[in-house]
């Protein structure tokens, strides 16, 4: 196995800097909003980006003051090129090498090298299946389409390979017979809500080490805040692991 590497965070911030990447709703940058403010998530969002300038999650975002920054990829000569302004708008808002992640929150373009050696083990991604299952932009409706039973999501670190990083957390749910993929995707974009804060959360409090492809959480001051797993009720069954911890836990 490969040496710990221990990712630098220094300890709990009360406002680690965030760099949130959509292309869509943003729905999950909302959810990471709403737990910023309820006081679960000690974390600010610096700026919101954008490479589609109609995103909703741009609006959202100016609807909270947040710098919102739409940079529409066509306009670029090259994908390094684009990356390059992605890197110096985001580093011009406080999330660099040393401070901060970059949260890809539905963002559906590749990243470059350039891009991921500028904030080294500090992107984030989420995923609407078990990864390595479906990766792509429709994860949720494969599932649902290739007829599994068991489907979910996944937050990873993003590596140089679409949906392939280290693993953070994931969370699963059944795939209901008859039921089609978008009340699928839509049962599990309400576990997203609740994995991708928890995510950032430990990422924020400098509690997860990459070790080759695993990633290590160490436990919270309170270790009897982080159960193993955590199943939902009959009524809305699922399965998460590592197990959510107070203040992520669906409602
Ligand atoms: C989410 O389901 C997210 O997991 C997915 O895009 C959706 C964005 O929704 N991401 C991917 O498929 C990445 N491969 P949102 O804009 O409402 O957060």
């Amino acid at each position: 196995m490969s040496p710990a590497r221990e990712i630098p965070f220094p300890g709990c911030h009360m406002s680690f800097p965030l760099a949130v990447l959509v292309s869509g709703g943003g729905s999950n940058l909302q959810s990471i909003l709403d737990k910023i403010d309820s006081g679960a998530l000690p974390a600010e969002v610096r700026v919101v980006l954008s490479n589609k300038p109609d995103a909703y999650g741009l609006t959202r975002a100016r609807e909270r003051g947040i710098p919102a920054v739409a940079l529409p990829h066509a306009d670029f000569p090259t994908r390094a090129a684009f990356d390059a302004e992605m890197v110096r708008v985001i580093n011009e808002h406080g999330v660099d090498a040393k401070a901060g992640a970059v949260v890809l929150a539905g963002f559906m373009r590749m990243l470059t090298p350039e891009f991921l050696r500028a904030f080294p083990q500090r992107v984030v991604n989420i995923h609407p299946a078990l990864l390595p299952s479906f990766p792509g932009t429709h994860g949720a409706r494969d599932a649902a389409d290739y007829g599994v039973r068991l489907a979910g999501c996944t937050v990873h670190f993003v590596d140089e390979i679409m949906d392939h990083g280290p693993v953070i957390i994931q969370a699963a749910v059944p795939a209901l017979p008859g039921e089609g993929g978008d009340a699928l995707a839509a049962r599990i974009l309400a576990l997203e809500h609740c994995i991708y804060p928890q995510a950032i959360g430990w990422l924020a409090q400098g509690r997860l080490a990459i070790e080759g492809r695993h990633v290590r959480l160490t436990a919270p001051a309170a270790p009897a805040a982080a159960p193993l797993a955590s199943w939902g009720g009959a009524e809305r069954p699922y399965l998460v692991s590592p197990g959510l911890e107070p203040g992520f836990l669906p409602r």
